[in-house]
Order: structure tokens, then sequence, then C-alpha cells
């Protein structure tokens, strides 16, 4: 009988550990999450240093508004929904929407890779921030049909969207977004 409860309070122990271990390492699994926030957030001077040469458009000029409000709807579906890119799931967009488990893609257009704040990147998105990444209408469109062939080992779990349209319109939906 003692041995029992000597074994049964092993077991429970055990169970904790595991049951800890497992909740600590979802999401980091599912979402890319990372418990503990090193790096140290970049000067607006120094974020402005990376693209002055680059004489980027001013992407949120750019002309969407001929689009109807059924293009609109689609646009939302593309970046909310499942079946499109859910990046809603993880990522916030507007200026003012609570904080996701990924940095925040308002105004990302026009941004080095890896500037947003309070984010902990991966070294391999830090690196391509080094090596000159910046975020344009045709940048993104090559990360988000195959992200881990565009930057291996990033941490943005997402299989990759293969429809050129639903990417067109996730794309676009940003922009509006943060106009
Ligand atoms: C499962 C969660 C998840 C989903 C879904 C997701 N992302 Fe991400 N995203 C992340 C994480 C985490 C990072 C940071 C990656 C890193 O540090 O390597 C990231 C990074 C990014 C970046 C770079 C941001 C920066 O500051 O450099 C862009 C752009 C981006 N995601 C766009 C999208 C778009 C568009 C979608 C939808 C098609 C999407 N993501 C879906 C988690 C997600």
């Amino acid at each position: 009988m003692r041995s029992y409860f000597i074994n049964a309070r092993a077991t429970h122990w055990l169970l904790v550990v595991i049951l800890f271990a497992v909740a600590s390492y979802l999401p980091y699994l599912i979402f890319g999450a990372f418990p503990f926030a090193t790096q140290v957030n970049l000067s607006e001077d120094k974020i402005e240093n990376l693209v002055k040469e680059l004489d980027l458009p001013n992407y949120y000029d750019l002309h969407i508004d001929q689009a109807t409000e059924e293009d609109k709807l689609l646009e939302k579906q593309a970046f909310d929904s499942w079946e499109g890119g859910k990046c809603r799931f993880c990522h916030s967009l507007r200026e003012d929407d609570r904080a996701r488990m990924a940095p925040s893609l308002y105004r990302i257009l026009g941004k080095p890779a890896a500037v947003g704040e309070n984010f902990t990147y991966s070294q391999s998105l830090i690196e391509m921030r080094n090596n000159g990444l910046v975020w344009t209408p045709e940048t993104i469109d090559a990360f988000i049909s195959d992200p881990e062939n565009y930057i291996p080992a990033n941490r943005m779990r997402l299989e990759g969207i293969k429809d050129p349209e639903t990417r067109q319109l996730i794309i676009n939906y940003l922009i509006r977004e943060s106009q």
C-alpha cells in the first residue's frame, strides 16, 4: 500500500512536469511565440537609415480605392480566415489593435524587416534585415508564398499561400488598413 502511494505521487509529479513542459512549448510550436524579449528595439533614426537610400514610393498613397464593397470583404477574408492567410490569427494590423503573438503589421510596407517594437525576432529574420531586406509588395508576396524557402529557419508558422490572387488581396488589405 505504501509503495502504491509513493508511486502515485511520483506519477503525479511526472504528469505535472510533462504538462508544464508541453504548456510552455506549445505556443512556440504553434505560433512561433517566444517567451523572453531579448532584442533591443532599433531607434527611429536607425530604421530611417536602413531605407533612406532606397527611394521607396509611399505605398499608402497608392490607389486601391476603386475597390468595391465586395472586394473589401474578400480582402478582409483573405487576411482573417482559416482558408485564406490566417494572418489575423497571429498578427495585429491596425494601430490600435491589441498586441498578438507576432509583430504588428501596421504600416509594414516600406519598413526594413525585423524592426517591430518589443518583439523577439528569429536570428534568421534579423540577418535578413542586416542584409537589407525591406518589406515591399513584392518581398511580402515572395515571403508569404513560401516563408520557409524565402527565409530559412524563420519563426513564422505558415505553410505558404499558393494562390497569387489571395496574396494580392492580403497585400491590398495591409495597405488599406494602414492608410
Ligand atoms: C502562426 C502565426 C502566424 C501566421 C498565421 C502569420 N504570421 Fe507572419 N509572422 C509570425 C511570426 C512569429 C513572425 C516573426 C518571424 C521571425 O521572427 O522569424 C512573423 C513575421 C511576419 C512578417 C515580418 C514582420 C517584420 O516585422 O519583419 C510579415 C511581413 C508577416 N509575418 C506577414 C504575414 C502575413 C501577410 C500573414 C498571412 C498571410 C502572416 N504573416 C501569417 C507569425 C505568423
